[in-house]
C-alpha cells in the first residue's frame, strides 16, 4: 500500500493517528483561509451541462463589474472550465512562502481551478497501483478541494463562488471541508427532467443545512420548455433569481446580479 490509509477496523480501535485532530486542524486552516471572504456560495445542479460553470463565471464577472471583489474555485476537477470562461487559460498560479496566490481572471476575478495544474489535456491522474485506482481516484479528488481550500490565499473576497460538478460527492465533501453546508445558489434548464434532478440535489442541500439562496434558470427562450425555475421556486419558497438566455450579453448577467443583490438573503 503506498498509502497509510486506516481501515474502519483501525478506527473502532483506541485511536493512535489523533484521527479527529486531524480533522480539527484541517478544518482550521480553510477557516483561516476563507476568514477574508465574505461569503461563501456553491453553485449546484445535481444535473450535468446545465450551465453551472457558465453561470457561475458570468456572474463573478458582473459582480466584479459591479465592483465585488470576486473569486470562483472550480470544484470540478475532473473537467476544469474555469480558466477558459474567465479568459485566462494560460494563467498561473503563484506558490508563496504562505500559500498559493490564485490565478487573475478577466475582469479581475480570481480563480483557482485543475486547469492550472493539470498538464494540457491531460485528466486528474493517480499516479500509483493501476488496480482499484478507481478507489483512490476518490480519495484523491477529495484531497485536491482539501488543498485549493486549505492553500489558497484568497485576500478580501466579497464572495467566493464554488462551482460544483455534477452528482452531491463534492458537495458533502465541501460541507465536511467547511465544517458547515454552504449556501446554495442552484441552476437548473427549463425542461421537467431537470426540475426532478435539481430537486432532489436541493433536498439534500437544506437536509445538510445550506441556506437555498435562489434558482437561475439557464438556456430560456429556445427549444427547451417547461417551467423548472418557477416550480422550484414555488416547492423551495425560494427567487427565481434570474432567466439566462442563450448566449447572454453583460446587461442579462448585470439584471441577475441586481436582484440577486436585492434579495436580502442572497447578498453576497
Ligand atoms: N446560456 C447559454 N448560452 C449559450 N451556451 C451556454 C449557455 N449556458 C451554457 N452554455 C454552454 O453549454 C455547455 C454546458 O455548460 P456548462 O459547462 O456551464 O454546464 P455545467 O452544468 O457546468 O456542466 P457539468 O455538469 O459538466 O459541470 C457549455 O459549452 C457552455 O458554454
Ligand atoms: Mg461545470
Amino acid at each position: 500500500m503506498p498509502l497509510n490509509i486506516r481501515t474502519y477496523h483501525d478506527l473502532t480501535e483506541p485511536d493512535r493517528s489523533g484521527l479527529p485532530d486531524q480533522i480539527g486542524a484541517q478544518r482550521r486552516r480553510v477557516a483561516e483561509r476563507l476568514a477574508t471572504v465574505g461569503r461563501v456560495v456553491a453553485v449546484m445542479s445535481g444535473k450535468g451541462g446545465v450551465g453551472k460553470s457558465f453561470v457561475t463565471a458570468h456572474l463573478a464577472r458582473a459582480l466584479a463589474r459591479a465592483g465585488r471583489a470576486v473569486g470562483v474555485l472550480d470544484a470540478d476537477l475532473n473537467g476544469p472550465t474555469a480558466a477558459r470562461l474567465l479568459e485566462a487559460p494560460a494563467a498561473r498560479l503563484a506558490v508563496r512562502e504562505d500559500g498559493v496566490l490564485p490565478a487573475l481572471g478577466v475582469e479581475g476575478v480570481k480563480f483557482i481551478s485543475m486547469d492550472q495544474l493539470l498538464e494540457d489535456g491531460r485528466p486528474l491522474a493517480f499516479r500509483g497501483p493501476e488496480q482499484e485506482s478507481f478507489v483512490w481516484r476518490g480519495a484523491m479528488e477529495a484531497a485536491a478541494l482539501r488543498e485549493f481550500l486549505g492553500d489558497v490565499v484568497w485576500g478580501t473576497l466579497d464572495l467566493l463562488l464554488i462551482d460544483l460538478p455534477p452528482g452531491m460527492q463534492r458537495f458533502a465533501e465541501l460541507a465536511d471541508l467547511l465544517g458547515a453546508a454552504p449556501a446554495v445558489l442552484t441552476v437548473t434548464i427549463p425542461t421537467p427532467e431537470s426540475r426532478d434532478a435539481v430537486r432532489r440535489a436541493m433536498h439534500a442541500a437544506r437536509d445538510r443545512g445550506s441556506e437555498l439562496l435562489g434558482v437561475v434558470e439557464n438556456m430560456v427562450g429556445g427549444a427547451f420548455r417547461g417551467s423548472a425555475a418557477d416550480d422550484l421556486a414555488r416547492e423551495f419558497a425560494i427567487p427565481v433569481l434570474g432567466r439566462v438566455p442563450f448566449h447572454p450579453n453583460d446587461a442579462a448577467w448585470q439584471g441577475i446580479v441586481d436582484s440577486a443583490l436585492r434579495t436580502p438573503h442572497s447578498a453576497p
